[in-house]
């Protein structure tokens, strides 16, 4: 619940969890050591999914302390609580940023070792820590490589929510590069049940591309959708690309068809309707929350 973006938008989701029923919110740092061993001290745990994390590429490199204390110590926290408390099965989100330079479609087994970003070193750091703690303590460990996560109630530093506001507010969109570039996306709908089948098979220690798998679609193709959907035409604001950011993601799911019968459901262009739906139902609120 930090404020690295608008508040309202993590309370929107955590409500719909109260409202699912049985479910426990605790408010905890994981970088607070302390706090986070109470937690392990007051509930009888089976599992460990930490989707917790610093997870704005550009906003690493403004702050990349941040990074390595959240993504790459936190982790480290819930690791040796874990190993301290007989917990034995660890999830974790890492990211298709790792794979930057790497030939496309990305496989898991390719080196990572060049990550373009603090954000990417810490969550190379975060995995390599699981490791370990497989290899010394015999934890089982379920690494997944999200690709571009998007849809309702989604991140507003990311460009499915910021663009899509952008053209519905009648602003100009801030479009790093040409728009040529491509991403792997993936429906929050289809990362959630990934994220349970690899919980449910966490063996061994084992990396999987959670990702749309060979349909990626360009920015350019995106900001057509969301004019398409908001009946309304986009303004854009040219910015030269990021040297942090990728030119194109594509990942090979092989691996997760494989062993975890896996695979994404939403197309793009149909997930697409569907988050610009969202926000068009939910624009009152919506209209200033800082992009
Ligand atoms: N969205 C994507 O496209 C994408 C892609 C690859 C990987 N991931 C990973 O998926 C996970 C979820 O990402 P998201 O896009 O939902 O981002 P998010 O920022 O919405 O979610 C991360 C959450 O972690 C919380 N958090 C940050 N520091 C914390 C700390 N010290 N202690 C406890 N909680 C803390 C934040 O408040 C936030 O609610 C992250 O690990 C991210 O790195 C996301």
């Amino acid at each position: 619940m930090n404020d690295y973006y608008d508040l309202r938008l993590k309370e929107y989701r955590l409500s719909r969890l109260k409202e699912l029923g049985g479910f426990t919110f605790e408010h905890v740092d994981i970088e607070d050591r302390q706090t986070l061993s109470e937690v392990f001290e007051r509930y009888p745990i089976c599992y460990v999914v930490n989707l917790a994390a610093r997870a704005g590429v550009r906003a690493s490199i403004v702050d990349p302390y941040v990074y390595l204390s959240t993504n790459t110590l936190g982790s480290l926290n819930l690791l040796d609580l874990m190993n301290r408390h007989g917990v034995k099965k660890y999830v974790m989100a890492s990211t298709s940023s790792l794979y930057a330079g790497v030939p496309m479609p990305f496989l898991e087994t390719a080196d990572v070792r060049k990550p373009l970003s603090p954000y990417a070193s810490s969550k190379l750091g975060a995995e390599t820590m699981a490791y370990s703690y497989h290899h010394l303590h015999g934890l089982e460990v379920s690494v997944l490589r999200y690709f571009t996560v998007y849809g309702p109630a989604g991140r507003p530093d990311m460009s499915p929510f910021r663009f899509t506001e952008w053209v519905n507010r009648g602003e100009a969109i801030c479009l790093y590069g040409d728009g040529e570039q491509t991403r792997d996306f993936t429906y929050i709908d289809d990362i959630a049940l990934g994220t349970i089948a690899a919980t449910e098979k966490c063996a061994g220690y084992e990396i999987y591309n959670i990702g749309g798998g060979n349909q990626p679609i360009s920015i350019n193709t995106m900001i057509g959708e969301i004019e398409k959907h908001t009946r309304k035409k986009a303004q854009i604001d040219y910015q030269p690309q990021n040297n942090a950011d990728m030119q194109d993601t594509s990942a090979n799911i092989d691996k997760a068809i494989k062993k975890l019968q896996w695979s994404p459901k939403v197309h793009p262009l149909d997930g697409l309707e569907r988050t610009v739906n969202w926000h068009l139902e939910n624009q009152g609120w919506l209209a200033d929350v800082r992009l």
